[in-house]
């Protein structure tokens, strides 16, 4: 699978979007609200690489605990996925755990994503791509 994005949990967007621009990236859109996972997103890319910079809108939000725990970072690596009911499904199959099932997300202009887990690389995120 190809590699959309990788997803960094951030405590300010501005402040890392500031770092990555000296590395090179630039802002593929503006920062969009997901009133859904309490967040706010931001996706920059430098041509060979997207991120996306999250940062927690309200408390409850899926990247609490991991700014809690080790500050901001990446924590997800997003793959493309032709169909992702199915690839989530085999996935799920093989071991994966679900942590969200596969929903619009607001920031990637309401395509479908979902999360899984997997003990041994972690957080991986599935997006729609026709
Ligand atoms: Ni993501």
């Amino acid at each position: 699978m190809k590699v959309h994005h990788v997803g960094y949990a951030v405590k300010s967007i501005e402040d890392a979007r500031k770092e990555f621009e000296l590395l090179g990236f630039r802002c593929e859109s503006e920062t969009v609200l997901d009133n859904v996972r309490k967040v706010r997103i931001l996706f920059m890319t430098n041509d060979t690489c997207r991120i996306e910079l999250i940062e927690p809108n309200e408390s409850d939000n899926p990247i609490e605990s991991i700014l809690k725990k080790v500050g901001s970072s990446p924590y997800h690596i997003c793959y493309e996925s032709e169909d992702i009911e199915n690839d989530a499904r085999l996935l799920k199959e093989k071991g994966f755990r679900v942590i969200s099932d596969v929903s619009e997300a607001p920031a990637l202009g309401n395509k479908n994503v979902c999360f899984l887990y997997s003990k041994d690389i972690g957080i991986i995120e599935l997006v729609q791509e026709y």
